[in-house]
């Protein structure tokens, strides 16, 4: 049934691929393609991260956890940038797993970040707040967007997405060295606009173990061909400036995508995705992320991992499936990243990876 559904959509197949050696060379092509249409070219890796802890707190939560606010410093074209992060760190015995937030929020815990579960299932949790890289808008003269894009806009120049996801990696690269993490069990985790940014960021670099978006919808893991609620006119008419300008050509021509989202999530592959839908958000399209998910899980199986596993039926309200390579779950409700997803996040990658 579910293979019917997606034929409707009419997708670009996926590249077929027989090994990891030829998967990386096919992943680097498909990432350009997504760079140059979409999201716009890569911004220049750090040349150094520096991490300084501005405060800290060895009894957080009680004495479970040690909480810190961070300043990270990077170095990048001979310029400095730096912004804050603030995090939970749980005391273990060896070093834990964590999670990346790119996150709506400057603090931690927040309304979307419940730090207490987190810490309680054995997992830290970084959280930097997306308009201190640059500003959600279409001002690309100041932060981030001022220092390496100098106010470019030429038609592939790199939109906001790119951006936050280019500071998600910065965190990533500061976790290399960390008291108490581990960086081989890294997620990155964004809702909605900043789970696009997350996929872009697991898309960008391989060391992130599990790539989460929550209620990403519209241009992140949501198929664009066939897509109700927001569709790229909608998405580039009012927030162009998160995409490379190229991107507004397919405005009504979704059709003429060389690639549908389902390759976005793919280029997480082998590693592991998490798409989440929330059953009244029809702005983002619950039916085109889960499709999505369905359509991608080719990607792992050519490499001998389990894919996406879900049986052959679009899903209720309140299914979870986290079998498979690929996890996914529905919940009741409106836009918005809430306990109950974090506690399926958790328990996805407690079952994987812990
Ligand atoms: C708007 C936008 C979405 C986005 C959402 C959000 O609704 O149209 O694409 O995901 O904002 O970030 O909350």
């Amino acid at each position: 049934m579910l293979q019917e559904k997606l034929k409707e959509r009419t997708l670009p197949p996926l590249p077929v691929v027989s090994s990891e050696e030829e998967w990386e060379d096919v992943r680097k092509n498909l990432l350009r393609q997504f760079c140059r249409e979409e999201y716009g070219l890569p911004l220049p890796e750090a040349q150094s991260v520096t991490v300084q802890v501005i405060t800290e707190d060895t009894n957080c939560l009680a004495g479970k956890a040690h909480f810190y606010k961070l300043r990270l410093t990077t170095r990048v074209q001979g310029q400095d940038f730096s912004f804050p992060v603030e995090a939970v760190v749980p005391y273990r015995p060896e070093p834990v797993p964590a999670f990346v937030c790119i996150s709506f929020f400057e603090h931690v815990p927040n309304f979307s970040l419940p730090a207490e579960d987190v810490v309680d299932a054995g997992f830290a949790a970084f959280s930097f707040h997306y308009t201190d890289i640059t500003t959600d808008d279409g001002d690309f003269s100041t932060g981030l967007a001022g220092l390496l894009g100098k106010g470019d806009r030429s038609e592939e120049a790199p939109g906001k997405l790119m951006m936050w996801a280019w500071a998600a990696q910065r965190v990533m690269d500061a976790l290399q060295n960390f008291p108490g993490v581990d960086p081989a069990r890294v997620a990155v985790v964004g809702h909605s606009r900043l789970g696009k940014a997350a996929l872009v960021a697991g898309a960008l670099d391989t060391r992130f173990t599990l790539v989460i978006a929550n209620e990403s919808g519209c241009s992140g893991a949501a198929l664009s061909r066939g897509k109700i609620g927001e569709d790229i006119r909608a998405i580039t008419k009012t927030f162009p400036f998160w995409f490379c300008p190229a991107y507004g050509a397919y405005a009504g021509r979704e059709e003429e995508l060389p690639f549908d989202q389902h390759a976005l999530l793919a280029l997480c592959a082998p590693r592991y995705a998490y798409v989440c839908s929330a059953s009244e958000d029809l702005w983002a399209d619950p039916t085109s992320e889960f499709l999505s998910c369905v359509a991608a899980s080719p990607a792992w199986k050519a490499l001998g991992k389990p894919g996406f596993s879900a049986p052959d039926r679009l899903p209720e309200v309140g299914d979870a499936f986290g079998d498979g390579s690929i996890g996914y779950h529905l919940r009741a409700g409106a836009h918005g990243l809430l306990r109950e997803d974090w506690l399926h996040f958790l328990a996805f990658f407690r079952r994987h990876l812990a």
